[in-house]
């Protein structure tokens, strides 16, 4: 299996899967339409790895566009990534939402079957879990019940679109990962997470009051029942991330295949300022404000089965994340 379509390659987790891909000598292009990532990050991607993508800047919207990529090559295997991902603002523009993820993945998967593409790695989120009675999510838990915004909404429609065209052929082949709470970057600082506008993410908002442009980090309430009153999720490397798309591919068989992308360990608002901190010898200015809507105290993954069938386990912690992150903001 020689050549792979990334979509939303020029992403956080797109750009840093191709760095691993790239190591094990996969022939990459990569659609993007720039709405939340730079082409720049093409040429960090050659000066990490030697080599650059072919590029396609198309929105997966455009149906006839996308046809014609698929008509002039011949792919092995879909990465996709592309997808809008504030919560915040699809709770604000649900349509857009819907439009954009679900729309742009049923006219990947249209030209897919129209084509012969039958292998997909789909980028989903723990989000789907919605509501579970326990904190420690594992992949045979009923999903898309308490779901809280569309946007997470829009990653459990497309697991369920998937699951339905396996039924409907079944020499297709589809890996899900579910990811828990990406940070960190490329220990070269080239390439991390800098999304367009006012992030949501708790990782992001950090650097900005780091780098001045936020007075401070509000922390989202710290009376909940946790070791010190804020909320803990499983933050995991973005680079034990990416390693985690070349085990699925290594891992890929007809039918659908569902894995946690976690750490298996939970972490604190507080403990990850703490962190910041360390890493950057500066204190990061914080007030504790009120609850945030949707937020549940505690989750993170089972990432058992990974471990089993893949053979893939995080090596990196919350501390090699903070490092990073830290000799990217240096790089900015
Ligand atoms: C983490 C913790 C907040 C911001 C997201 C989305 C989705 C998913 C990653 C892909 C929470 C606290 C945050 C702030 C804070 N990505 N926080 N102040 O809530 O786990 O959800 O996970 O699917 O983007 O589902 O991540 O980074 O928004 O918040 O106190 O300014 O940080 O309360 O406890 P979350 P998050």
């Amino acid at each position: 299996m020689k050549r792979i379509l990334v979509t939303g390659g020029t992403g956080y987790i797109g750009s840093h899967t191709i760095i691993e891909l790239y190591k094990q000598d996969y022939e990459i292009d990569v659609i993007d339409n720039l709405v939340n990532s730079k082409i720049e990050v093409l040429d960090k991607i050659k000066e990490i790895a030697g080599k650059k993508p072919n590029f396609y800047e198309v929105d997966l919207l455009n149906y006839d566009a996308l046809k014609k990529i698929f008509e002039e090559n011949q792919y092995d295997l879909v990465i996709h990534f592309a997808g809008l991902k504030a919560v915040g603002e699809s709770v604000e523009q649900p349509l857009r939402y819907y439009e954009n993820n679900i729309g742009g993945t049923i006219n990947l998967l249209k030209c897919m079957k129209a084509y012969g593409v039958k292998k997909i790695i789909f980028s989903s989120s723990a989000t789907v879990y919605g509501e579970q009675p326990v904190a420690k999510l594992v992949e045979t838990m009923p999903t898309g019940i308490g779901i809280t915004n569309p946007y997470g909404e829009t990653k459990h429609m497309i697991e369920e679109i998937l699951k339905d065209i396996v039924e409907s052929d079944p020499e297709f082949e589809v890996v899900i990962l579910r990811y828990f709470n990406p940070v960190g970057n490329h220990e070269s600082g080239l390439i991390g997470e800098d999304p367009k506008g006012i992030p949501n993410n708790l990782m992001p908002i950090i650097m900005k009051v780091a780098r001045g442009e936020i007075k401070e980090l509000s922390v989202f309430g710290d009376d909940y029942p946790t070791l010190d009153g804020t909320c803990l999720r499983d933050y995991i490397h973005v680079v034990d991330l990416a390693k985690g798309h070349v085990a699925a591919i290594n891992g890929i068989k007809p039918g659908v295949s569902i894995y946690n992308l976690g750490t298996g360990k939970g972490t604190s608002v507080f403990e990850m300022i703490k962190a910041f901190e360390k890493a950057s010898k500066k204190k990061l200015p914080y007030k504790v404000v009120g609850r945030r809507a949707g937020d549940l105290a505690e989750i993170y993954a089972d990432p058992s089965k990974a471990e089993r069938e893949l053979g893939w386990k995080t090596e990196l912690t919350v501390e090699d994340a903070m490092r990073d992150t830290i000799t990217y903001l240096n790089n900015l």
